[in-house]
């Protein structure tokens, strides 16, 4: 291929920007000229695009969000919108695409793929939900990121004896939930992808612990389980503990990306790349035991991620 395209679709993540410098850069190292795609799919379909040289990606491996901006293009979801994007590929002399976002995002691209643009795939979001990789672009920022801002939350807890009750982000998805329990000490994870009883998942703990002398308490909400405002105020009502919410929410997709986050996103651009420089596309870029590999896009959407009782099983130990 001479001429490839990048573009950043569905929600941001920090790393983005990271990764798109890896796929500019490796593309010029392997002689393809790389265009730039804005604002996602509706781009591609508007050529809205810029001609990226080395130069438009320096300073921006520590930036987060996205230089080429993101969106969510609706039209991309119907079989015509997709054959517009491959038509006005096919105009500007586009021979392959490199996709950075979640599964939705995937499945656009794996369209584009069926429909004659060969198109690569490369996991970036904060939830860290997509089956057939170990992890996703922006997800340890993210983490750390709420790590800080519960750490914060803790001091005033403790000085005057509060409950408190965080909300994390995570739709389908309680990933970031069960990772800052454990790394914040929380009483309790409460996620979408398992069933809980308020009265023994929240309330038992709290009142246990207080019997063991405990003067605050955490209580980790994914997004997706919701209520955490609801859930402080019968927290308080039921142990007489003074408990206030707290929601995080997009604090948590801003902010420059972690080491673990440049080096995944500079990896995963560089694979990416080198799987179109040899004609493949159909594929999702992953991470499976620290090797960078890669998976057809089918098969990578249809497997499911479980997660395991492991993370919250550790956390309710240690938080005696
Ligand atoms: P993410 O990629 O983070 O999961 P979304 O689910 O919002 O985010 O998807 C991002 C974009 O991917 C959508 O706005 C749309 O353009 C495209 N997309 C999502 N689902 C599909 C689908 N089933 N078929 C084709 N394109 C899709
Ligand atoms: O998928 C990433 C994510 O941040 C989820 O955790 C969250 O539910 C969603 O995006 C929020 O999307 P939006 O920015 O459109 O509100």
């Amino acid at each position: 291929m001479k001429k490839i395209g990048v573009l950043t679709s569905g929600g941001d993540a920090p790393g983005m920007n990271a990764a798109i410098r890896a796929v500019v850069r490796s593309g010029i190292y392997y002689g393809m000229e790389v265009i730039g795609i804005h604002k996602g799919y509706n781009g591609l379909i508007s050529g809205d695009v810029e001609v990226m040289t080395a130069r438009s990606v320096s300073d921006i491996l520590h930036r987060g969000g996205t230089i080429l901006q993101t969106a969510r293009c609706l039209e991309f979801k119907e079989q015509a919108g997709v054959l517009k994007g491959v038509e006005s590929a096919k105009k500007m002399g586009i021979e392959g695409l490199v996709v950075i976002g979640g599964d939705g995002s995937f499945r656009g691209a794996r369209d584009l793929s069926a429909a004659g643009l060969p198109t690569v795939g490369i996991p970036g979001t904060i939830d860290n939900d997509i089956a057939c990789t170990d992890y996703t672009i922006g997800f340890d920022t993210a983490l750390n990121t709420a790590r800080d801002a519960i750490d914060k939350i803790r001091d005033t807890a403790r000085s005057h004896e509060r409950c408190s009750v965080v909300e994390v982000m995570g739709r389908d998805a309680g990933y970031i939930a069960a990772y800052v329990a454990m790394a914040c000490g929380a009483e309790a994870a409460i996620v979408p992808e398992q069933p809980f009883d308020f009265e023994r998942d929240i309330i038992e703990p709290i009142k246990e612990g207080k019997k063991r002398g405990k003067e605050q308490n955490l209580i980790i909400v994914a997004e997706g389980v919701g209520g955490s405002v609801e859930m402080a105020k019968r927290i308080e009502k039921e142990t007489g503990i003074e408990t206030r919410a707290t929601i995080l929410g997009h604090i948590q997709r801003g902010g420059s990306p972690t080491v673990t986050d440049r080096i995944t996103a500079s990896q995963m651009g560089v694979h990416a790349v080198q799987l179109l420089a040899k004609g493949i596309g159909n594929r999702i870029v992953a991470r499976q035991r620290e090797e960078i590999v890669d998976f057809d896009i089918m098969e990578g959407l249809n497997m499911k991620k479980k997660m395991g009782n492991e993370l919250l099983d550790i956390s309710k130990i240690l938080s005696m």
